[in-house]
């Protein structure tokens, strides 16, 4: 397995200005709760336009990872950038840094009491001061492309999880970010609703858009991904080609978490306790 999945920079790149080429840039990050370290030593790229697949064991710190990119957590040392921004710089216009970065979360977020539509306008109007109507015009917009401009006078819980995770994708959308980032964006649904949210997703990664995917689903993550990175621990494991990482996996860790999600019913000889925590 090449360790070399780093996608190729575009000239040179001093530590403190982003490589226009590369969207996600994370080099030795640390996160520490208290005395656990969550994440111990995170070396990450994404380049424009690349869709990777984030996969990994309930609590290796995938969640945490995807957090810290947009600053909802503060590492405690190592740098990130996204896009031309430099996260970890303490001056951080974090808000502008947040405008390109779309997010979609596991259990959706939408604001209950506000319409479809207006879950897809309030931030526009808000953080973009677009006016209402061109807000309003990008909403609808963004609406179709996920199948459900006929829904947006209705308040989210009148839809179903998948539906309700199609208006997350589109208000994301309607901000017109570089960066998707997904957080296990199909976990909670109903298995009948999960195709319509990857088939989406699929749109979206064949439009070029650029997209760092938590999933639990390999058949999307060998047909969608470029990259493939298992994380287990804190630590990346192993990276790669999509079908070389899930298809032919180099280490044990990774064929191991692999034959639990292709065939949760797979019983596995005991192991030794895991005491890292
Ligand atoms: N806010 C927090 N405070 C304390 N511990 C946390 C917090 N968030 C996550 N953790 C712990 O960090 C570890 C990694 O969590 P997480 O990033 O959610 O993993 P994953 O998304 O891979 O399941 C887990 O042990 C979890 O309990
Ligand atoms: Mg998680």
């Amino acid at each position: 397995m090449s360790t070399s999945a780093t996608p190729p920079a575009s000239g040179a790149v001093s530590s403190s200005t982003a490589d226009t080429n590369a969207a996600v840039r994370v080099r030795d990050l640390h996160k520490s709760y208290g005395e656990l370290e969550v994440l111990r030593g995170i070396d990450l790229d994404v380049a424009a336009g690349e869709v990777v697949c984030l996969i990994g064991p309930s609590g290796s710190g995938k969640s945490t990872l995807l957090r810290c990119l947009n600053l909802l957590e503060t590492p405690q040392s190592g740098s990130i950038s996204v896009g031309g921004f430099t996260v970890t710089d303490p001056d951080l216009d974090v808000d502008a840094m947040r405008r390109r970065v779309g997010m979609v979360f596991q259990q959706f977020n939408l604001f209950p009491h506000l319409s479809v539509l207006e879950n897809c306008t309030v931030a526009q109007v808000k953080v973009l001061k677009r006016p209402a109507a061109e807000a309003k015009r990008v909403a609808l917009a963004n609406l179709e492309r996920v199948g459900l401009s006929e829904k947006a006078d209705q308040r989210p819980a009148q839809l179903s999880g998948g539906q309700q995770q199609r208006v997350a994708i589109a208000r994301a959308l309607s901000m017109d970010p570089d960066l998707m980032l997904f957080d296990e964006p199909t976990s909670s649904l109903d298995p009948e609703t999960v195709g319509d949210v990857l088939a989406i997703m699929r749109g979206l990664a064949a439009d070029g858009m650029t997209m760092l995917v938590v999933t639990h689903e390999m058949s999307f993550a060998r047909d969608v991904a470029d990259r493939v990175v298992f994380m287990d621990g804190g630590v990346v494991v192993e990276q790669g080609p999509a079908r070389e990482v899930i298809g032919s996996p180099q280490h044990q860790r990774t064929r191991t978490f692999l034959s639990r999600v292709l065939d949760p019913t797979t019983v596995d000889a005991p192991e030794a306790p895991d005491t890292r925590a």
